[in-house]
């Protein structure tokens, strides 16, 4: 049978062929997706990408478990990565292994991911001694985004640079196994990657990284505005669009549902129309 690749499968690729990651919340994105990512983020950002929400802090942490398990059931191949949703982890280590501990227990995950540097370095630790694998994300934080004030790229003066840089050594040298590196320059990404032991995930982090996540809506184009990160593989969107456009027409034509979409009855008589 197919081997489900592992956090340390992950891990011993630092340095090596890109990894490549992509959003996964649901059971037919995952098959989709499966056998062409090494890794699928349950990402938070299912909050406003299927929600809804203007940000990712409204997102529960049984809402991640649902969307994880789909993930996870309908997949073999690649490491399923859940994110750990704002609220259930920042008040310390046991809070964090608490939730994380659910998360891998009722979807069967192979690892989690948190947000923030230095401060959080001491819940990676204890969650990596423990047993669950942990993706670090630095840079651009969404679970931030009250005290940021905005998504705007991170790390484009000295002094967040600099902070950016010691935030992604806090986590690494905890034990995360990979770390996402989010909307920074690539001055940026470049010395975070030459400096990690760990792979780099960039998202709006430049080619430099190595590897790579998106969000699956945005690169297949069912969102209305995406990032300048993004590159827009399909426009899925327009081409659902026009089919929901034809099925009502067919349904007001009564051209749907046809003959061959209609059980065989060979008694029945079919009534005059009436005019
Ligand atoms: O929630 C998410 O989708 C993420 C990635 C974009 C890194 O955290
Ligand atoms: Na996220």
């Amino acid at each position: 049978g197919v081997r489900r690749l592992t956090a340390p499968d992950i891990r011993a690729r630092k340095g090596g062929a890109p990894i490549v990651g992509l959003t996964a919340y649901h059971a037919p994105a995952a098959r989709l997706a499966d056998e062409h990512c090494d890794f699928l983020l349950v990402g938070d950002s299912l909050g406003m990408v299927l929600y809804g929400y203007d940000t990712t802090v409204p997102v529960t942490l049984d809402m991640m478990i649902a969307h994880g398990a789909a993930v996870v059931r309908a997949s073999r191949h690649a490491l399923v990565v859940v994110d750990l949703p704002f609220g259930s982890y920042e008040e310390g280590p046991q809070a964090a292994f608490r939730a994380a501990s659910r998360i891998m227990k009722e979807t069967g995950c192979g690892a989690v991911k948190l947000e923030g540097g230095c401060h959080m370095a001491a819940t990676v630790g204890y969650l990596v001694e423990r047993g669950i694998p942990v993706m670090g994300h630095v840079g651009l934080t969404p679970q931030s985004i009250n005290t940021f004030g905005s998504f705007r790229p991170r790390g484009r003066d000295d002094i967040e640079s600099e902070a950016i840089a010691a935030d992604a050594e806090a986590v690494v040298s905890a034990g995360a196994f990979a770390v996402v590196v989010e909307a920074v320059p690539v001055r940026v990404a470049a010395a975070l990657t030459r400096a990690m032991p760990v792979p780099t995930i960039g998202i709006g982090a430049s080619v430099v990284c190595d590897g790579q996540i998106l969000v699956m809506e945005d690169m297949l184009g069912l969102m209305p505005r995406v990032p300048k990160f993004v590159r827009r593989y399909a426009e899925i969107g327009s081409v659902a669009a026009d089919a929901i456009a034809r099925y009502a027409h067919d349904v007001r034509n009564r051209t749907f549902p046809g003959v061959e979409n209609t059980y065989a009855d060979p008694g029945f008589e079919e009534p005059e129309a009436s005019a």
